[in-house]
């Protein structure tokens, strides 16, 4: 089987998890008589028997403007649907509903930016903002059903972009901040969106990021924006199109912005958002989420996981730009009605306390974030957060990758001081929510996202499907269905089947694109990708987005990209370029400037090597094994089936 894996263990990690299996850390009296959950089995039981019951009695924890006829239909498999014939607003649940309670002088969001500021949200505030932005939408012509794409940093405006789209009935689709020219207009493209919602620039170390400048020439490529919406963050000078171009803050001082906007009332599967996510092949595909069963599925996972309670401060350290942002900055916090913390800048800088600094500053209770995070803070010594009373910490999570037991053990004993369970929930762009994940009551194990929530049926299965024996690799598959799906790739149903649905689709399973094994206490512990996706520094990344930027370049003919281990970001980019005959052979650093002017900063290849051929496979296949193998100077294994 191991063949087919992509992300295959190496000696030292398959030795550092057979032992971390026998390493077992039990959560605190104090957060058990406290979690929302205190029985997982019976809840697991509950859904095993009666999946439609189990979801139902959780959407009714939620408004609905009218109920559903059926909670899961599954007459067009693979195109599941969930609460049919519901109507409902995702922004209903996460702001109206408050407004008209207590809530509605809660704080929502908490901020600060890179360069000290500080703002906060009320949700009456919030909600007052979200209608002004709503308003100014739809006097651009945004109506239900148009895509908005969004491009900007870690600020307020992001979160209220997004629900002011989502409030009109029309589709956001966020681009990541640090994304570039090309990976944006492509997106724009693909969503033909009608309005780009950005910055002038934003804060990253010290220096502004020409946010407006990358979005312009993204417009100029794609083709579709008739109006790019410019919210100041900076002041930097940037160029504004008459006619094309408004600054945000002279269209809210308009009439037009007025602070009443009625929620548009929405299909539970109409669609909310579309975040474009790599896979196999070719460019990324857009992930389709919609209003009802994501709501149900995020709120649910975040009460049950983070266990949040109305006196939580809670902070998801991701951007709102990911899955991760969406689900557990954005929409679950705010449905909870919770009050979230969100930072604009990285973890060091300008020094390595800022984290520990503003959880003491702020009583944060929950951090949520990732281990190449954890790893780079971990560098740099315990000195730093010791110097910081971080006793205000109830729960620590991790997702993005696969933690490593080190890493995991110093987040427990130096951030979490061995009071506070680690969280590592495995879930996907794709599954809206987590999946696997401990419960605040489960023991847990050093890199190992223990087991799957209840709803969640999930096996690690070989090639024919059948269960693996433990501690055997296997694909990662989910058999049943659950209301945070994705429901296609936005304008390609056939991929969409392709993609997750073409293994073991015939039995009604997904499959997640992970290698994964289970232990004897059945405690899941996820490996990486099984295809050509990697994942570095948590960013997921297709090798055929980053080798179409390097081919871009006219002095690349061919290209091929590989991940090889890296301590910090867990994956490393490797690059192998067969330059074109003819043309002067660029230095490395002029194709790494190209691929972060195309791509970003985050596909910057860390080695690139000028080749003169590719190992491939007959069918012209690129074999990344023998690639992988040459970079890591390990022996190249059976080449029988390279090309003559
Ligand atoms: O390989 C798994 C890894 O991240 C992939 C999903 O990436 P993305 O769609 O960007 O979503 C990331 C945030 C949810 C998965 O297929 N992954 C995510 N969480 C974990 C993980 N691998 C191991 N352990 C995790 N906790």
């Amino acid at each position: 089987m191991s063949d087919h894996l992509h992300d295959e263990l190496t000696k030292e990690r398959e030795a550092e998890i057979l032992a971390a299996e026998r390493e077992v850390y039990y959560p605190p009296a104090e957060v058990v008589a406290a979690a929302h959950v205190k029985d997982y089995q019976s809840l697991y039981e509950q859904a095993v028997n009666d999946l439609e019951g189990f979801w139902a009695e959780r959407a009714q924890e939620l408004e609905w403007y009218a109920p559903w006829e059926k909670v899961l239909d599954e007459s067009k498999a693979p195109f599941y649907q969930w609460f049919v014939g519901a109507k409902t607003n995702i922004v209903h649940n996460a702001l109206d509903r408050h407004l008209k309670t207590w809530r509605r002088n809660k704080l929502a969001l908490i901020w600060e930016g890179e360069n000290g500021e500080h703002r906060t949200l009320s949700y009456f505030a919030l909600g007052r903002e979200v209608n002004k932005f709503a308003n100014v939408l739809k006097s651009m012509g945004v109506r239900k059903g148009d895509r908005v794409t969004i491009y900007m940093g870690r600020i307020p405006e992001l979160i209220i972009a997004m629900l002011a789209t989502a409030k009109i009935g029309a589709i956001h689709s966020v681009v990541y901040g640090g994304f570039s020219t090309e990976a944006l207009a492509d997106r724009i493209e693909d969503a033909r969106s009608k309005v780009l919602v950005t910055a002038d620039g934003g804060w990253l170390r010290g220096k502004t990021v020409n946010l407006k400048d990358i979005a312009d020439e993204a417009v100029r490529r794609s083709g579709y924006v008739e109006h790019v919406l410019v919210v100041k963050r900076t002041g930097q000078p940037v160029n504004m199109q008459t006619s094309r171009d408004f600054w945000l803050h002279d269209l809210l001082a308009l009439p037009i912005a007025s602070q009443k906007c009625d929620t548009e009332v929405m299909d539970a599967e109409d669609p909310l958002f579309i975040l474009y996510t790599s896979g196999t092949t070719g460019r990324p595909k857009g992930v389709l989420h919609t209003h009802g069963g994501y709501q149900v599925y995020v709120s649910t996972t975040l009460k049950w996981v983070f266990d949040i309670k109305d006196e939580d401060r809670y902070w998801c350290a991701a951007d709102p730009g990911w899955i991760t942002g969406h689900s557990y900055i954005v929409y679950g916090p705010l449905i909870l009605g919770a009050t979230s913390f969100m930072y604009e800048g990285g973890p060091d800088y300008p020094f390595p306390n800022r984290w520990w600094q503003m959880i003491e500053k702020y009583g944060i209770t929950v951090l949520y974030t990732a281990p190449t995070a954890i790893r780079g803070l971990m560098r740099y010594g315990e000195s730093w957060p010791n110097r910081y009373d971080l006793s205000s910490l109830r729960l620590l999570g991790s997702v993005g990758e696969p933690i490593n037991p080190e890493a995991w053990r110093w987040y427990y004993r130096v951030i979490g001081k061995e009071r506070c369970p680690i969280m590592d929930t495995w879930w996907q762009t794709e599954t809206g929510g987590f999946m696997i994940s401990p419960l605040p009551i489960t023991p847990l194990k050093p890199g190992s996202a223990t087991r799957p929530l209840p709803g969640i049926v999930a096996d690690v299965v070989d090639e024919e499907g059948n269960s693996c024996k433990p501690n055997e690799d296997g694909y990662l598959v989910i058999k049943r269905p659950w209301p945070g799906m994705l429901r296609t790739v936005y304008g390609d149903p056939d991929r969409y089947v392709q993609q997750y649905w073409s293994k073991f689709g015939h039995k009604g399973w997904y499959l997640a694109g992970d290698s994964a094994r289970r232990d004897e206490d059945g405690y899941i512990w996820v490996i990486g990708r099984i295809d050509d996706v990697i994942k570095v520094a948590g960013y997921r990344l297709g090798t055929a987005e980053i080798e179409s930027a390097l081919v871009s370049h006219p002095a690349v003919a061919e290209a091929a990209v590989i991940g090889v281990p890296d301590e910090i970001k867990g994956h490393a980019i490797h690059a192998f370029c067969i330059p074109r005959a003819g043309v002067p052979l660029p230095t490395e650093e002029e194709l790494k400037q190209h691929v972060r002017k195309e791509m970003g900063p985050i596909a910057v290849p860390a080695r690139i090597e000028f080749v003169s051929v590719l190992p491939k496979t007959r069918s012209g296949k690129i074999m990344r094994r023998v690639l992988r193998a040459r970079a890591l100077g390990q022996p190249e294994g059976d080449l029988s089936t390279l090309e003559a």
